[in-house]
C-alpha cells in the first residue's frame, strides 16, 4: 500500500490475513510525490504480491500519479509481475469520468492479472448504501473462472449477499441514455467545486502573506489534501477556532465554502 493510505485499507488487507507492508508515495515535506522511491520500491516487489493503487483522488493525500507516471508504473507492474488492486473511490472527482480512468484502463492491457474495486458511495451519493463492483481479470478466461469462484466462495462465507437497491439505483441510472447524462452532469458540478473550493483555500491563504507556497493544494485532486501543519496546529485549530480535521491535518477540500474560507485562512495564517 502506498505510505500513507485511506487508514481502514490496513485493517481490510490484515483481517484478511494479508501481511500488509508499505511503498513510499508522498512528500510532506514538499506536498508532491516520492515517485522515484516508489518505482525504486516497486522493482522490488515479487510476482506473487499485491500492489494496491488509488485509481484517483488519492486518500488521504490528494496526490495522483500523472499519465505519464501510470504508464511507468503499468511497465513495471507487467516486468514484475505482481497483481495490481486498484482501488477508485472517486470516480469523476479528480479531472473527468473518463480521465480519471486512465490508469486503471491503462494497467488492465498491460497486467495478466489485476483486481479492481469501483465504489459508488461518493459518485453516486450512496454512501451507505454498500454498492460498488469487485472486477477480475485473469491470464485466461480459466483463470479469471477461477478466481471468480473463489471469490463468490469469500463473499457467501463473509456477508452473504449484497443489499440489493443501492446496486438497482445505480443500474437504473446507468441504463438509461438520459439518466446517465444527468449523473455525468451532476458529478460534473461536485468536481467543479471540489477543484474550485481548492482555488479559493489556496487564494485565501495566499492574501494573508503567509511564507509558505499553498498552491499544491490546487494541483491536488479529490476531496482532501494536507495542509501540511502540526498536531499541536491543528489542535490550536481546533480549540481557538473550531476548525476541525484529523491529527496529519488533512482536511475535506468539499467542507470549505465561500462563507467560510476566508475565516479558514486567516486561522491558519494565526496558527502558523
Ligand atoms: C480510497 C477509498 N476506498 C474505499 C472507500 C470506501 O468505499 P465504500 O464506501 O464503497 O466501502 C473509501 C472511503 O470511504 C476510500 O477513501
Amino acid at each position: 500500500m502506498s505510505d500513507p493510505t485511506w487508514a481502514n485499507h490496513t485493517g481490510l488487507f490484515e483481517a484478511a490475513g494479508l501481511t500488509v507492508k508499505t511503498y513510499p508515495y508522498y512528500d510532506y515535506d514538499n506536498h508532491n510525490l516520492k515517485f522515484e522511491q516508489m518505482l525504486d520500491c516497486l522493482n522490488h516487489v515479487k510476482a506473487n504480491d499485491i500492489v494496491l493503487l488509488h485509481a484517483c483522488c488519492h486518500n488521504p493525500s490528494g496526490m495522483d500519479l500523472t499519465n505519464e507516471q501510470w504508464d511507468i508504473i503499468a511497465n513495471v507492474a507487467n516486468q514484475r509481475g505482481f497483481t495490481p488492486l486498484i482501488d477508485m473511490a472517486y470516480q469523476g472527482f479528480g479531472d473527468g469520468i473518463d480521465e480519471d480512468a486512465y490508469g486503471v484502463r491503462l494497467m488492465a492491457s498491460n497486467v495478466d492479472n489485476m483486481i479492481l474495486c469501483c465504489s459508488c458511495s461518493k459518485n453516486f451519493g450512496l454512501y451507505r448504501e454498500r454498492i460498488g463492483a469487485c472486477s477480475l481479470i485473469g491470464a485466461t478466461s480459466q483463470q479469471a473462472d477461477t478466481a471468480l469462484s473463489i471469490l463468490l466462495y469469500v463473499i457467501r462465507c463473509n456477508y452473504s449477499m449484497p443489499p440489493a437497491h443501492g446496486a438497482a439505483i445505480v443500474e437504473t441510472i446507468l441504463d438509461d441514455v438520459a439518466l446517465k447524462q444527468q449523473w455525468h452532469d451532476e458529478v460534473k458540478v461536485m468536481r467543479d467545486r471540489i477543484n474550485g473550493n481548492r482555488r479559493l483555500l489556496t487564494q485565501a491563504l495566499t492574501r494573508q502573506n503567509i511564507s509558505r507556497d499553498f498552491n499544491f493544494i490546487t494541483e491536488q485532486k479529490g476531496m482532501f489534501s494536507f495542509l501540511g501543519l502540526s498536531t499541536d496546529q491543528v489542535q490550536q485549530l481546533k480549540s481557538e477556532f473550531s476548525i476541525y480535521m484529523v491529527d496529519s491535518s488533512r482536511i475535506s477540500i468539499a467542507g470549505i465554502s465561500d462563507e467560510n474560507v476566508e475565516y479558514i485562512a486567516k486561522a491558519v495564517a494565526m496558527v502558523l
